[in-house]
């Protein structure tokens, strides 16, 4: 690789079905990458078991997500894709990395607390180290740049301070990534209680739009949509549920929020909602065709995985062997 090359990374959980929040805040800027930049996209299978799952679901759900990398543009030939279980470096260095990463730092992730408010009679210490894991998985590969949400950024915070301890006692070991946060879609809202994310896991099915939703599923979704009591598609203080619709829009339609007040000037919310519903139909038709033909074809997605595994492998080791040796480790 060239030294000069820079490196992306990224993870997606595959505990849940996708949502165009997925979609529009991850998945898709993770093809606007320049071909120049050595890419590696990674299904994180080891996060997800943080929280109980079925297996064969959790399986099943790996398929999917590496198959949805693929139908949202990302080519297997020039990304590298795979599954972090399948590269043993990830857990190595999380261990590792967990000797070096404070019980108080861990203390004060929010999305711990959160997590451990909602699976109250299971905080195991896998939730309460996977931000280390996290920041294994980006420093195994000198990442440079890692394209995530905004409500990762703590997390990647956390990863740079464990980065530079670790340089600081044992000279330059890791590079020091930078989180890239788009701001298109950044922050895709739930349709029913729109100050809140939208989130994969929500109980509430009409609260989110998942990637493979049927055209139907979406329309009534999006019709069902919470706004507020006033009649004008207008951004503003206090319409989060017409904000969140108009970022929707946006991001599928690629018109500016003004383009958008102009369009429904004198119209309902009911016209707007069907415009977005159709918008999104519109724009997840082609993931969903490219989706389902890759799922129909297992043996293609093992023989990515297998490539994308060794790739990584290949990069980790490079790694791996540094640490060991700063560590005092033999061989
Ligand atoms: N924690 C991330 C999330 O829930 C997923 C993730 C795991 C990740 N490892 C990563 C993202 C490394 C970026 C880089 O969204």
């Amino acid at each position: 690789m060239n030294r000069d090359m820079k490196t992306v990374f990224s993870g997606v959980q595959p505990s849940g079905n996708l949502t165009i929040g997925n979609y529009l805040g991850a998945i898709r800027n993770f093809a606007t990458f320049p071909e120049d930049y050595k890419r590696f996209y990674c299904v994180v299978d080891l996060h997800a078991i943080t929280v109980r799952q079925v297996p064969a679901e959790l399986r099943r759900r790996t398929y999917e997500t590496l198959a949805l990398y693929i139908a949202c543009g990302l080519d297997p030939e020039k990304n590298t894709l795979f599954v972090q279980s399948q590269v043993p470096a990830h857990a190595e260095l999380a261990w590792m990395l967990n000797c070096y990463t404070m019980f108080g730092e861990l203390s004060r992730m929010t999305q711990f607390k959160d997590k451990s408010a909602k699976h109250a009679d299971n905080i195991n210490a896998g939730l309460f180290t996977y931000p280390t894991l996290m920041a294994a998985d980006i420093l195994l590969y000198q990442t440079d740049i890692v394209p995530v949400g905004i409500d990762q950024k703590q997390h990647l915070e956390l990863t740079r301070d464990i980065a530079a301890r670790f340089n600081s006692v044992y000279g330059d070991t890791f590079t020091m990534p930078e989180p890239y946060i788009p701001e298109t879609g950044m922050k895709i809202m739930s349709l029913a209680e729109p100050t809140q994310k939208m989130s994969k896991s929500d109980p509430n099915p009409n609260a989110v739009i998942r990637i493979l939703d049927t055209p139907e599923e979406i329309m009534k979704k999006c019709k069902r949509a919470v706004t507020d009591s006033e009649t004008e598609v207008r951004y503003g203080e206090g319409k989060d549920g017409i904000n969140n619709l108009m970022s929707i829009y946006r991001c599928f339609t690629g018109k500016t929020f003004e383009e958008i007040e102009r369009e429904f000037a004198g119209r309902g919310y009911g016209d707007f909602k069907t415009a977005v519903g159709e918008a999104i139909v519109e724009g997840l038709r082609p993931v969903q065709s490219e989706f389902a033909k890759l799922m129909a074809d297992k043996a293609y997605l093992e023989e990515v995985m297998k490539k994308g595994a060794a790739d990584a492998a290949y990069f980790a080791r490079r790694t791996m062997s540094k640490v060991r040796r700063k560590l005092g480790f033999i061989g």
